[in-house]
């Protein structure tokens, strides 16, 4: 079996310390030929380190030499490359969120749609330990019905103070684009894949403005801070579930929460640690502490999914229609804040 040749593109701090790594342990079915970043200084420095091949200074020359591409630019640059690589007959994996807009996600489907080819998005979550025991949970009907469900993903004053996390032009947004996706695409998969049908949401953008704030990941430009730093929102779905969703990235809270629960009919769960609520049992509690968050092993298993995926061998488990449904939600979130009424959605 051939190699499937892979380009890293936007090759920062994701790039290495996650997708390079993980693709390189995969020697058996993967070579990285190549990495691209329009910061040609970083892009040789890449591929010095770990030992990759070749560089290059557009992405379009990059497609000529691969099967498959990691893209892992600011999000105003995923729908653009990925829509021009599928174009190329290359297969994509892009990171999170899957792009800025809804308009920009359906462009990427449909131009996969046309050349046939994969198109992954890097929410590793589903491939932590938790998130996948949480699924077989629900999937054996452990909880019943999925009801109510709760989602937190509130960092006490991390702000990223590296690349252009605060950019709303380059980012499309702050703490709810950039973490809060996580724990939305993971609550709508273990529900099921329900249909979002009403979004209420409020956005602030205040604390990150103030001067002289203390800040635990790294220096950023008060002034220039233009994101979301809290959000908080109500989704209801077609069937009648409603969620809860909170998320900041400067919280004044005594620690980082994160926290993803889900109450059923018959029992619920909890992510973070596992645990399993099932009165029906008379032990109403069963943990699992060793059942652990681990994003590490997680990007390794999203980069053998496709990988796999690519070579016809397996089939993706972060679908784009998937990924489409989280910015649909996100859009919604920011559309509702700005009207300060629901968006109800088709
Ligand atoms: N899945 C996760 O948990 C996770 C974690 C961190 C970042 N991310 C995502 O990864 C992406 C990158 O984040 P990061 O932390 O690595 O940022 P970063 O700033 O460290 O790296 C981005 C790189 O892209 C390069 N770049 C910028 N514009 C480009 C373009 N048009 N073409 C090619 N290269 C370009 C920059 O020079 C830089 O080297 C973002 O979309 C972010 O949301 C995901």
């Amino acid at each position: 079996m051939d190699k499937l040749k892979v380009g890293i593109i936007g090759v920062g701090g994701i790039a290495q310390s996650r997708h390079i790594p993980a693709f390189q342990a995969l020697e058996d079915r993967v070579e990285i030929i190549a990495v691209q970043d329009v910061n040609q200084d970083r892009a040789k420095e890449v591929a010095a380190k770990y030992d990759i091949p070749r560089t290059f200074v557009q992405y379009h020359d990059l497609f000529v030499h691969v099967n498959a591409v990691v893209i892992c630019t600011p999000n105003k640059f995923h729908a653009e490359i990925t829509v021009a690589a599928l174009e190329a007959g290359v297969h994509v994996l892009c990171e999170k969120p899957m792009a800025m807009t809804t308009e920009e996600c359906e462009r990427m489907i449909s131009a996969a749609k046309q050349s046939g080819k994969q198109l992954a998005i890097a929410y590793h979550y589903r491939h932590t330990d938790n998130a996948k025991l949480a699924k077989q949970a629900v999937l054996h009907q452990e909880i019943g019905e999925p009801l109510v469900t709760r989602v937190q993903a509130l960092r006490r004053r991390k702000v990223p103070g590296w690349g252009v996390f605060t950019n709303k032009e380059l980012q499309g947004g702050g703490s709810l684009i950039d973490y809060g996706c996580h724990l939305l695409d993971l609550a709508i998969w273990l529900l099921g894949d329900p249909e979002p049908v009403e979004v209420l949401g409020t956005t602030y953008n205040r604390l990150s403005k103030l001067p002289n704030q203390i800040n635990d990941w790294g220096t950023f430009d008060h002034a220039t801070f233009e994101v979301d730093d809290h959000v908080t929102s109500y989704i209801t779905f077609d069937n009648g579930i409603s969620m809860q969703m909170e998320c900041s990235w400067a919280a004044n809270i005594k620690e980082d929460t994160r926290h993803l629960s889900i109450s059923g009919v018959d029992g619920g769960l909890s992510l973070y640690p596992f645990e399993l609520y099932q009165p029906k049992l008379g032990t109403f509690m069963r943990s699992d502490a060793k059942v652990e968050h681990n994003e590490t092993n997680a990007g390794y298993i999203q980069a053998e999914n496709f990988v796999d995926s690519c070579l016809g061998q397996d089939e993706l488990v972060v679908k784009p229609e998937q990924a489409l449904k989280v910015t649909k939600i996100i859009d919604a979130i920011y559309q509702s804040s700005d009207t300060g009424s629901s968006v109800k959605l088709k």
